[in-house]
């Protein structure tokens, strides 16, 4: 490993003049985090062509690899590092079928490389040929109803590929800096009000509980091996990018098809559930501020709010200007075996360490969705 200011390093491989072109892209914040990637390029190849600028400046970027990227927060993360002026890898596993909707506008942006978290050389193989200087893990089954239709399923995914991905880290380079998307769910039956990085676990779902492994592998592997490995508590967040099948977006969906006439009722399961509910474009700011600490660390990101699933439609269908009694039904059968009946974190750590805080508000929100996807069924 290649330990220099990057301008020396561009100035041995290149000749001077370059080297101080590429002085103000050296100013990024690259901490010495300095790859092989760097060595490969011969000086031969290279003159003062735009071409070749283009090409210096990628090799001078910060890279980023995100699993999960085809995600509801990979999406945002995506936006967010690309306009930080990273070189973004994302993450993809083969379908028959391309599923890009939610990054079809970065597509000209982006590179992907397939890789799985059930596969461990893809896995090692997609750290050797993006050598990353941070690598966010969003990829996961992150729907808590399925976890208990495919348990071991869900644990292949949420904590064995965890430690895949740790491991991979540890065979290829031990300074990529590492992000664990970990979750209020762990907190589950919750031991107290609100909750903070202190408060002890008991997840309720399959789901939870590969999450909990996938946060103390995300610990062990910094404890033992000395990994800048980070693990972000994340609570609820949403967006317009949400899946269907998530409680805010069925709803806001459902209350635009009820407005367009496409849909009578909407079946909802525990309208009493509690939840500290944000907008994901927000969250995906404290994934990458937290990499940039100078030590590793756990963090809590929630409002500190929290709302019922009954409020959420009483203001979602407002927004369309209708009365969520007139609607809305509850299905018992969408309840859960062990259900979560309320979270609410505290973030101080976030907001002091970090300088982190949420910008979008529960009612904001609420709006967001709704309207969107009433536009969207109105085209
Ligand atoms: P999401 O929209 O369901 O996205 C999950 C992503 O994981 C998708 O890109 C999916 O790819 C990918 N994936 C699933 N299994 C994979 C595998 N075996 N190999 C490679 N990729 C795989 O989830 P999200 O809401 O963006 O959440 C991102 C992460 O944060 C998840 O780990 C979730 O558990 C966690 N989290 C979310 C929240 C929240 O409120 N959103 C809160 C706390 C924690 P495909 O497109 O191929 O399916
Ligand atoms: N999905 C869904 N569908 N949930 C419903 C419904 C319904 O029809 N009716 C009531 N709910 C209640 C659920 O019982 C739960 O208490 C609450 O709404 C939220 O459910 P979801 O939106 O499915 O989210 P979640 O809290 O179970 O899980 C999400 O947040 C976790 C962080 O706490 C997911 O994004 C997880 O991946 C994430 O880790």
């Amino acid at each position: 490993m290649v330990h220099m200011d990057a301008t020396a390093l561009i100035t041995v491989f290149f000749n001077a003049e370059i080297a101080e072109d590429a002085r103000p892209l050296c100013s990024l914040r690259w901490r010495g985090r300095y790859h092989r990637r760097h060595i490969r390029v011969r000086r031969s190849s290279l003159d003062k062509s735009n071409a070749d600028r283009h090409r210096l400046k990628r090799l001078t970027m910060p890279r980023a690899l995100i699993t999960g990227v085809t995600g509801q927060d990979g999406s945002y993360l995506a936006e967010l590092l690309l306009e930080k002026g990273y070189d973004v890898t994302g993450l993809v596993r083969r379908a028959s079928t391309e599923n890009f909707a939610r990054i079809e506008h970065l597509r000209d942006r982006l590179t992907l490389v397939q890789a799985d978290l059930l596969d461990q050389l893809s896995l090692i193989d997609a750290l050797e040929r993006t050598q990353p200087d941070e690598l966010y893990n969003l990829a996961a089954m992150s729907f808590v109803p399925s976890s208990w239709q495919q348990p071991v399923l869900t644990a292949e995914f949420d904590a064995i590929g965890v430690t895949r991905l740790l491991e991979a880290i540890r065979l290829v380079n031990r300074r990529i800096r590492f992000y664990q998307a970990s979750s209020s769910e762990m907190f589950g039956q919750v031991r107290e009000v609100p909750q903070t990085e202190a408060t002890p676990f008991h997840p309720r779902s399959p789901y939870g509980v590969a999450k909990v492994y996938g946060h103390f592998i995300t610990v062990n592997y910094r404890e033992s091996y000395g990994l800048f490995a980070c693990s972000g508590i994340l609570f609820n967040h949403e967006s317009p990018r949400r899946g269907r099948e998530f409680v805010t977006r069925k709803i806001s969906d459902g209350v635009a098809r009820i407005k367009h006439g496409r849909a009578r009722a909407l079946a909802l399961g525990n309208l009493d559930a509690q939840r500290d509910w944000g907008f994901a474009g927000d969250y995906v700011q404290a994934m990458w501020h937290m990499l940039q600490q100078t030590e590793p660390g756990d963090y809590v990101i929630a409002t500190g709010e929290a709302h019922s699933v009954r409020e959420f439609a009483e203001l979602a269908f407002a927004r369309a200007g209708l009365d969520c009694r007139e609607f809305v039904r509850e299905d018992p059968a969408l309840r859960r075996p062990a259900e979560v009946d309320h979270l609410i974190g505290n973030s101080t750590k976030a907001r002091t360490v970090l300088g982190w805080r949420p910008a979008v508000t529960f009612p904001q929100l609420v709006d967001m969705m709704v309207d969107a996807d009433l536009a969207a069924l109105g085209r």
